[in-house]
């Protein structure tokens, strides 16, 4: 079978199990199969529109306002919790089979970089699944919100805006939250949840590293400022992108400059972007 017939299968997925193992197939197909160029070989003229990649049927998605209070007391608040994690590494799974298929006419090197984030995805869906299974509960079983596939859709047309925006905004979030989150986790005493919190957080790095490097190679190619094109898209999308502490050890090592981290703080304390950025760009001159 083709590469992207494999991924577009993957993508549409809509059982666990079965997204899994059609990942799973396409990590082994690919030791085997790299060397027949029939195997990658493709034009753009087979790409769905996908509006909403494969999530658990029983999934029921709401506005963010209206899903389950999470806690760190209660067995089902934490379980709300522990669901919120594996929703994201499965939307991460879809995020990222979505950027190996849709961006094809791009260099392997893309195709590459977004099949690991795939396979780590997973992994990292499973560990957090099992955690939640634990308690009782398995994914599906609580409400959760689309926001993240949400911006994958809108971000379909182009790959640069959508590095932008994915990897280095929402996915580089996570960078910025996990730390506090683990530390709670181990007051609570749950260390097995902490450890496979470690094991995300560092594997995230190097995805939000890999959207940087595709998202200024992008820029590079097109003549165009990065960080200047970063502001504009940011306020384009009306993204909170900031809202608190920003992890700017974690991001610096994940490859933003020094310049946009001073950027990102400013944005943070900001009620009036434009004018924060500003303020950014002279403070750092
Ligand atoms: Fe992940």
């Amino acid at each position: 079978m083709h590469l992207f017939d494999l991924l577009e299968k993957s993508l549409l997925s809509c059982e666990i199990e079965d997204k899994i193992q059609s990942v799973n197939l396409i990590k082994n197909s690919i030791k085997h199969l790299t060397g027949h160029t029939g195997y990658w070989e493709s034009d753009d003229s087979g790409i769905l529109d996908i509006d909403q990649a494969g999530i658990p049927k029983n999934l029921q998605l709401v506005p963010p306002n209206q899903v389950k209070k999470r806690s760190y007391v209660s067995v089902e608040g934490y379980a709300a919790l522990l669901h919120s994690i594996c929703h994201i590494e499965f939307n991460a799974i879809n995020l990222a089979l979505d950027a190996a298929y849709r961006f094809r006419l791009l260099p392997k090197k893309f195709t590459f970089d977004w099949l690991k984030v795939a396979f780590e995805e997973v992994y990292h869906f499973s560990l957090m699944r099992e955690r939640l299974q634990e308690l009782g509960f398995d994914y599906g079983d609580f409400e959760a919100h689309n926001n993240l596939w949400d911006m994958a859709y809108k971000t379909s047309y182009d790959p640069l805006v959508r590095m932008a925006l994915v990897p280095r905004v929402l996915e580089a979030r996570g960078l910025d939250v996990t730390p506090a989150m683990q530390k709670k986790i181990a007051q609570k005493k749950d260390f097995k949840t902490c450890e496979v919190l470690e094991i995300i957080y560092h594997d995230e790095v190097g995805h939000v590293k890999i959207g940087n490097y595709w998202y200024q190679h992008l820029a590079n190619q097109r003549g165009l400022d990065a960080i200047e094109l970063f502001k504009q898209l940011i306020s384009r999308y009306e993204l909170f992108i900031c809202k608190g502490y920003v992890n700017k050890e974690a991001r610096y090592e994940a490859g933003f400059s020094e310049l946009e981290l001073n950027l990102l703080e400013v944005f943070e304390k900001s009620l009036e972007p434009q004018q924060q950025w500003k303020f950014a760009l002279s403070r750092t001159k």
